[in-house]
């Protein structure tokens, strides 16, 4: 079985991610491996719950370890306060301390979630990711941020906690809706700008192979991904300069995601949106060359990805801009692209520059 292993080097914190297929019917004994404790609760949601909690259950018990399961509805209204309260309650109930682990089986919504409730239960106790979207396979299981929403904004409430290992089974991917899957590809596509024009070429000669669901590419794919994401954070753990790369296109993003009440447009075909913009800030700028915009806007559409948007006028992106919690003394934080493979972060770009390029995205 081919698998690929990236370690997120943090001192004490570090992990591994193991990537590889059918990894769901072996963590057991994964789990045995790194943790002690004789008990492990998954949290998962009842799309998730019918397709793989019981492999997960089956093989944490073949190797001889206590399963207690919280199963919540799935959907971003989950990640609340009061369910990260209702988790704590059941985690009681069921005789749950701090030599037991919490195992997060969903997408990014069960991972935020579960990591945040792992990190402030009894004052914090180990938790592992086991993503199944491609979103949280590449990028929310990693890093650890924990959070939590509130009626006023997303995210507004969490902790920098890191998980103790993360499992990604490339094969769950095989039941993810379409929509689902490409937003997956958006922060991929992102990574490979930002960071790696390799990855970037490789994922233009490949985009096929993977679209039609080919395990080897994915995993090599997910593995890349991860091991970009890694390395970023290892370098910068809270976010006080390099970790902001990742925030690629997540400008404009935040703006439109804050426009639609976070349901009609799903956050990666946003930040898809948001690169567009930015590359085109960054064409008008004179620091990226038209040819570079046209590479990467061609990919994200054979990605099946939006780069143009005729929902919101350009007025409403600009007002929904300068409201952002991101916005500091009311300057406009970009991360732009000066070739494929490397960005800038910078506050100097004009007003009449952003409407200009919101201008010609927002059609
Ligand atoms: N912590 C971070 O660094 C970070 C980074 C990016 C995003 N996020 C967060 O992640 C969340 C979005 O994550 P998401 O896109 O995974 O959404 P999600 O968790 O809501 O999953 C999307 C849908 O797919 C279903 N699903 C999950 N796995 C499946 C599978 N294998 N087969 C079929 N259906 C499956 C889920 O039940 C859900 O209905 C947001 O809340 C976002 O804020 C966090
Ligand atoms: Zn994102």
């Amino acid at each position: 079985m081919k698998q690929e292993k990236i370690i997120v080097k943090l001192g004490k914190n570090s992990y591994s991610v193991s990537i590889g297929r059918g990894l769901m019917d072996n963590i057991g004994a994964y789990v045995k491996n790194i943790l002690q404790g004789s008990t492990v609760a998954i949290i998962t949601d009842d799309v998730v719950a019918p397709l793989y909690l019981e492999r997960a259950r089956a093989s944490l018990k073949r190797s001889g370890l206590r399963v207690v399961t919280v199963a919540l509805p799935d959907g971003e209204e989950q990640k609340s306060v009061e369910t990260a309260k209702h988790i704590c309650e059941e985690l009681i109930k069921n005789n749950i301390d701090r030599t037991h682990s919490l195992m997060a089986l969903g997408g990014g919504v069960i991972g935020d979630l579960t990591g945040f409730a792992a990190s402030i239960y009894m004052r914090g106790i180990p938790f592992i990711q086991v993503p199944t979207t491609l979103l949280a396979q590449v990028d929310a299981s990693i890093g650890g941020k924990t959070a939590v929403n509130l009626p006023s904004g997303k995210n507004l409430i969490g902790t920098f906690y890191q998980p103790k290992a993360v499992f990604i089974d490339v094969d769950v991917l095989d039941s993810l809706k379409g929509e689902v899957f490409a937003e997956g590809m958006s922060e991929i596509i992102k990574h490979g700008i930002i960071r790696d024009a390799n990855y970037f070429g490789f994922l233009e000669e490949n985009l096929k192979g993977i679209l039609a669901g080919d395990k080897n590419l994915m995993i090599k794919m997910v593995a890349v991904s991860c091991r970009i994401k890694a390395e970023v954070v290892s370098e910068d753990e809270k976010e006080s300069g390099l970790r902001a790369i990742l925030n690629y296109g997540h400008t404009i993003a935040h703006a439109i995601e804050s426009l639609s009440s976070y349901r009609s447009v799903l956050h990666g075909q946003a930040v898809s949106i948001g690169m567009a913009v930015a590359g085109r800030i960054a064409v008008l700028k004179g620091i990226f060359p038209e040819k570079e915009l046209e590479k990467q806007n061609r990919l994200l559409r054979n990605a099946g990805l939006p780069v143009s948007q005729s929902k919101f006028s350009p007025e409403d992106i600009i007002r929904a801009l300068k409201n952002d919690k991101k916005a500091k003394d009311g300057k406009i934080r970009f991360v732009l692209p000066v070739k494929i493979g490397r960005v800038i972060i910078t506050d100097d770009v004009d007003d009449a520059l952003i409407s200009k390029a919101v201008d010609s995205v927002f059609i």
